[in-house]
């Protein structure tokens, strides 16, 4: 089993700005302000207008998989064994390549989450204070299903059990300053995993990586792609 755990540097080639790069979304946005509970309390409607900019962006025709997220779907395909993707990403791009094994830890763009019923809904129109539910029918309630600051993340048990039995991690396009994802690949080493970290230039964690591959996404990941279904057919 293949585990790949995937950050912002995966969708940079595809038009989505990374977080803490020079350009980054944390350059020109306060976290506290629009990425935690205290700051959805204070204002929410700036966090709707942060989050509707994003939306709308994802979904303008620009907005497409690059090589890299269809080399991963064509690992998927072709691998003889299971492969995941962990995906910190909130973008929708590693299934619009093909990729069907996909957990997003920190949620999603394209969904939005009723506090009144819990229930979650694809969503792609902006929201608002004024959004009502379309199961309960609340107004006020209506936010994205994506995970803030101090929240916890999605699917942490399915995420674990993996980490535990995978073979490979590789850790593709994150700078590791996030936990629990941080933490990740040191696990799967603990359990004797081959790690790979596949990224633009060494990050903060590359201690924990057996190897590594730098350079942008869109190059290196179709590169090992190959070099593991070669290896498979080899
Ligand atoms: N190809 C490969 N890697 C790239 C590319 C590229 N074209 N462009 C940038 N990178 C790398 C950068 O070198 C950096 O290591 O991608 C990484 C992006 O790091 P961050 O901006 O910190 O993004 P990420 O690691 O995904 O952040 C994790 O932090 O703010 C939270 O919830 C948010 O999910 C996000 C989490």
């Amino acid at each position: 089993m293949i585990v790949i755990l995937t950050g912002a540097g995966i969708s940079q080639e595809s038009g989505i700005p990374t977080f803490r790069s020079a350009d980054g979304l944390w350059q020109n946005e306060e976290i506290d302000a629009v990425a935690t509970p205290r700051g959805y309390a204070r204002d929410p409607d700036r966090v709707h207008r942060f989050y509707n900019a994003r939306r709308r962006e994802l979904l303008s025709a620009g907005m497409r998989p690059n090589p890299a997220h269809k080399a991963l779907a064509r690992l998927e395909r072709e691998y003889e064994g299971r492969v995941l993707i962990i995906t910190q990403n909130i973008d929708n791009l590693h299934e619009r390549a093909g990729s069907l094994n996909v957990l997003h830890m920190h949620g999603e763009l394209l969904k939005a989450r009723c506090e009144n019923c819990c229930a979650v809904h694809q969503w792609e129109a902006d929201l608002g204070r004024e959004t009502s539910c379309p199961r309960c029918d609340e107004h006020g309630g209506m936010r994205p299903h994506i995970v803030w600051f101090q929240e916890m993340p999605f699917h942490m048990e399915e995420i674990e059990t993996a980490i535990m039995r995978c073979r490979t991690f590789v850790s593709i396009g994150t700078s590791g300053n996030v936990y629990p994802a941080a933490s990740f690949a040191g696990m799967a080493r603990a359990n004797g995993a081959m790690t790979l970290e596949l990224n633009l230039e060494p990050t903060q964690g590359q201690h924990v990586f057996h190897n590594s591959m730098h350079g942008p996404a869109s190059k290196v990941v179709p590169q090992w792609v190959d070099s593991v279904l070669f290896k498979k057919m080899g």
